[in-house]
């Protein structure tokens, strides 16, 4: 069983301190990535034998999908025989096919095990995840892949039952490229009798990261990073050993905090290709970014131009960095418009910039941003774990003091991200909400 804890509930009511005006000089090491991770250590449960996963964040997500799996019966090591950033995970015995309401409430990825449960044990249990601070985020998408696999769904006392004696290949099209649904379908097909088309797929990066992982296992498993995946079912999955792929959304909110900063940031342990998107719009507000090597560069005086920016599935600009770029661009020159297409209530964030000083309107699901000459310091509050780096983000620039509350969201997906700004010169520290001033260094 595991030992190890990194996230404790005391560290909930930690906040962050920020005196803006610092430019960044200096190597960020950029982490495996959280939304890779996630789906991968679920992908384990196919398997009988042992998976070593590295590259692993130090995330509270990532604990708490340990947990989800340790209650169905996996045995997970963390940081096995002391190598760092490694899970060592055998899903043989599994003994229980139930994500409770307190784990999935607290983690909608959860739900991701729904996929492996039916393709090892033909049935599952899973709470209804209920909305969150981004929006109602159903699984509709997820169900009707698995009902068209031959499950049977009910539901009742907030809990789906899914039960299918045996998975049968087939070809199914979302009406939405859901990222989730694509994964949960491909894990289940994985193991299916038959051969299963998933057409209007989500093309993320993670989803082809979690397809390796489990090719490498012995599936089969091909088109991920297009439209249409096409997954064989084997008869079973063996051993393997992954590293997981650098975290995008990280690295792309690292270059947003060094074009806002101003100064000079280099990123090692980056895919260039995953942030094209990202990197067009900072080139656009007229940031230079420069590719060397396996990293990124960025140089910035602190001066850039407003510009428009529509969130959509990859490769598409990420929504996960929606937040990040409405902090830049709050002190663009020039007025902007974001428009969020992916999620229906993402912009919590506005509120909190405008507490700063931001120009920001809201109609519908876009923003109008009015670039202003600068941002004052203040007390603000993170909603989701975007928002959080956002706010972060925005108090490396703001005259004075910010203070971030509601922190645990970013250690939900940032791994020692006070750490890694501290270390390149900003003006950052992490308190113990009842001693202001001592400080606590990261996990
Ligand atoms: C994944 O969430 C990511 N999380 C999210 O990252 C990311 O924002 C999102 O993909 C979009 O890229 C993980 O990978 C763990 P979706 P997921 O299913 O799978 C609707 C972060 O900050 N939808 O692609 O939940 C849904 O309501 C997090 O790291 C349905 O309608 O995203 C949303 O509007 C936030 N029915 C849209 O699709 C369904 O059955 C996108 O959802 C499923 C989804």
């Amino acid at each position: 069983m595991r030992k190890k804890r990194f996230f404790c509930p005391e560290g909930q009511a930690d906040k962050i301190i920020i005196y803006g005006g610092q430019p960044l000089q200096g190597k960020i090491a950029i982490s495996g990535a959280k939304n890779a991770v996630l789906p991968i250590i679920v992908a384990a449960l196919l398997s009988k034998e042992t998976c070593l996963i590295q590259d692993v964040p130090r995330l509270a997500d990532v604990e708490i999908i340990c947990d989800v799996l340790s209650e169905l019966g996996a045995k997970i090591k963390l940081d096995p025989n002391g190598s760092a950033h490694t899970v060592e995970i055998n899903c043989r015995d599994l003994h229980n096919y139930e994500a409770t309401y307190d784990y999935v409430k607290k983690m909608r990825a959860s739900v991701l095990v729904m996929g492996p449960l039916l393709a090892r044990l033909g049935k599952a249990k899973i709470s209804m995840p209920g909305g969150c601070a981004i929006g109602t985020r159903p699984i509709d998408l997820h169900l009707k892949g698995f009902e068209a696999l031959g499950v049977r769904i009910t539901m009742e006392h907030g809990y789906i039952l899914a039960e299918a004696p045996v998975l049968k290949g087939a070809r199914i099209y979302l009406d939405y490229p859901s990222v989730g649904a694509t994964e949960n379908i491909m894990m289940a097909a994985s193991l299916a009798q038959g051969t299963t088309i998933i057409e209007n797929a989500a093309e993320e990066p993670e989803i082809v990261d979690l397809a390796n992982f489990i090719n490498s296992m012995g599936g089969k498993v091909v088109g991920t990073g297009t439209k249409v995946i096409k997954i064989e079912g084997v008869e079973s999955l063996g051993a393997t050993s992954h590293t997981v792929i650098p975290d995008r959304i990280e690295a792309g909110s690292f270059l947003v905090a060094g074009a806002i900063a101003g100064g000079d940031l280099f990123l090692e342990n980056v895919i260039i290709d995953h942030l094209k998107p990202v990197v067009a719009k900072l080139r656009e507000a007229g940031v230079e970014v420069t590719e060397e090597d396996l990293g990124l560069r960025v140089r910035s005086e602190g001066k850039f131009q407003a510009l428009d920016l529509k969130t959509l599935p990859y490769p598409g600009f990420p929504t996960d960095m929606q937040a990040q770029f409405m902090s830049l661009l709050a002190i663009a020159q020039g007025t902007s418009i974001i428009t969020e297409t992916v999620f229906e209530n993402r912009f919590m964030h506005a509120e909190e910039l405008r507490r700063m000083g931001a120009d920001i309107r809201i109609e519908g699901r876009s923003v109008v941003v009015e670039g202003t000459e600068k941002l004052t310091g203040a007390q603000v509050k993170a909603s989701d774990l975007r928002a959080g780096a956002a706010l972060v983000i925005a108090g490396l620039v703001a005259e004075g003091e910010t203070i971030v509350s509601d922190i645990y969201h970013l250690d939900r997906g940032y791994d020692n991200f006070v750490t890694k700004l501290h270390s390149v010169g900003a003006n950052i520290i992490r308190v113990k909400s009842r001693d202001r001033l001592r400080l606590v260094s990261e996990v």
